[in-house]
């Protein structure tokens, strides 16, 4: 993986790579967290943790991951799965395409390679939701294979250890990042030195404030040497949030209460949901319950009451949500105009819906003011 088209590529001297394998590898072995996949490896259990692992914690990420292993305990039984039922098991984890990502994977390896990894770093990547970094991942730790990855912990520890002060976010610092990583990365224990860099990231090199008395790499550290580790690497520019106002509208027909399905090619393709408009879609001095549910379902109902607000961020956007209570006293026919499906169910049974963490918040709210009521 090294790209020998960059001149400015040091990698990193056969010694100190020698040096640095062996102390992460020491560390590692004596300080590493028993984590579930790693207690109980496995090439499955590989997958569908660093599926659960990008973009979300550990800490996080390990009641679902035990959930999950019990209900799906191997690719086939994954992909004879039923689709809802796997988002039902994700919701709340966030990011929801990796879970139709993951099972798509567990479909394609139990038909066409038999229930096992491919070897090949190149049929690997063919697997979908394989990007770089997963095939680093799931290569090296699960295959043995002597692939480098980089996460937001390696991209920390490696920055600190050469004092890298470029943007590793993209372009050249990016390709040389990696090339680092590919000189670094042990021959032959390259699962548990990838991990062991992760974990170093996780429990020692701190973003903001690194315990580097405790680390294994002190004496190699050119940050630390520089007197500023927790300075590098450089951080990226950061984007504003935008903020959004939305409306979200619980409508009850007697003692049911309306959701709505999101179609595929959405965000939370697949969830349900209670129906919602926002500033993004619609001008703000517009958006009301009125609108949301004419606008989205051809419905005139009596908006009875404010129920709450609920905050939640969703990429780059900071979304305040405005929940109204209505009731459709009138039995009008529901016409979607957006979503795949609908249905009217007891407010009791919200949380058997797979929904994501933010209408999660606002079936909290509902459910709050209706026992508040009766
Ligand atoms: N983050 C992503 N993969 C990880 C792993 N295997 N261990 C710890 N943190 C991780």
């Amino acid at each position: 993986m090294t790209d020998k088209t960059d001149q400015s590529l040091p990698e990193p001297a056969p010694e100190t790579a020698a040096a640095v394998r062996r102390l992460v590898l020491g560390w590692y072995d004596e300080e590493h967290r028993p984590l579930p996949w790693r207690t109980q490896p496995g090439e499955y259990a590989t997958v569908v943790s660093e599926f659960m692992l990008q973009q979300t914690q550990v800490a996080t990420v390990l009641p679902y991951y035990e959930a999950f292993m019990k209900e799906f305990p191997s690719f086939r039984r994954l992909a004879e799965a039923s689709e809802q039922d796997v988002l039902r098991a994700w919701s709340g984890l966030g990011y929801y395409r990796r879970a139709r990502l993951l099972k798509r994977t567990a479909e394609i390896v139990t038909r066409q390679w038999r229930g096992r990894l491919p070897r090949d770093p190149a049929d690997l990547a063919e697997l979908p939701g394989f990007g770089r970094y997963t095939v680093g991942a799931v290569g090296s730790i699960a295959l043995g294979l002597a692939l480098p990855l980089v996460d937001g912990n390696v991209r920390r520890v490696v920055g600190r250890l050469f004092a890298l002060d470029e943007d590793l976010l993209k372009g050249a610092g990016l390709r040389r990042l990696w090339a680092i990583c590919a000189g670094l990365v042990d021959p032959a224990r390259p699962g548990d030195f990838n991990q062991g860099l992760m974990e170093l990231g996780a429990t020692v090199c701190l973003p903001r404030e690194p315990l580097c008395l405790i680390c294994p790499l002190y004496e190699h550290c050119q940050a630390r040497a520089l007197g500023f580790p927790e300075n590098y690497p450089a951080p990226p520019p950061r984007p504003r949030l935008k903020t959004v106002r939305e409306v979200a509208v619980a409508l009850f027909r007697k003692d049911r209460l309306l959701v709505v399905q999101r179609g595929a090619g959405k965000a939370f393709a697949g969830l349900w949901e209670l129906p919602r408009l926002d500033t993004r879609e619609i001008e703000a001095d517009q958006l009301g319950p009125e609108k949301v549910l004419f606008d989205l379902l051809r419905i005139h109902a009596t908006v009875v009451a404010p129920v709450g607000t609920a905050d939640s961020t969703f990429t780059n956007h900071r979304i305040r949500t405005e929940l109204f209570r209505a009731e459709d006293g009138e039995g009008q026919a529901v016409r979607r105009q957006r979503h795949v499906a609908h249905k009217w169910i007891a407010p009791g049974r919200l949380a058997d819906l797979p929904a994501s963490r933010a209408q999660r918040r606002l079936f909290a709210l509902l459910c709050k003011k209706t026992d508040d009521h009766g």
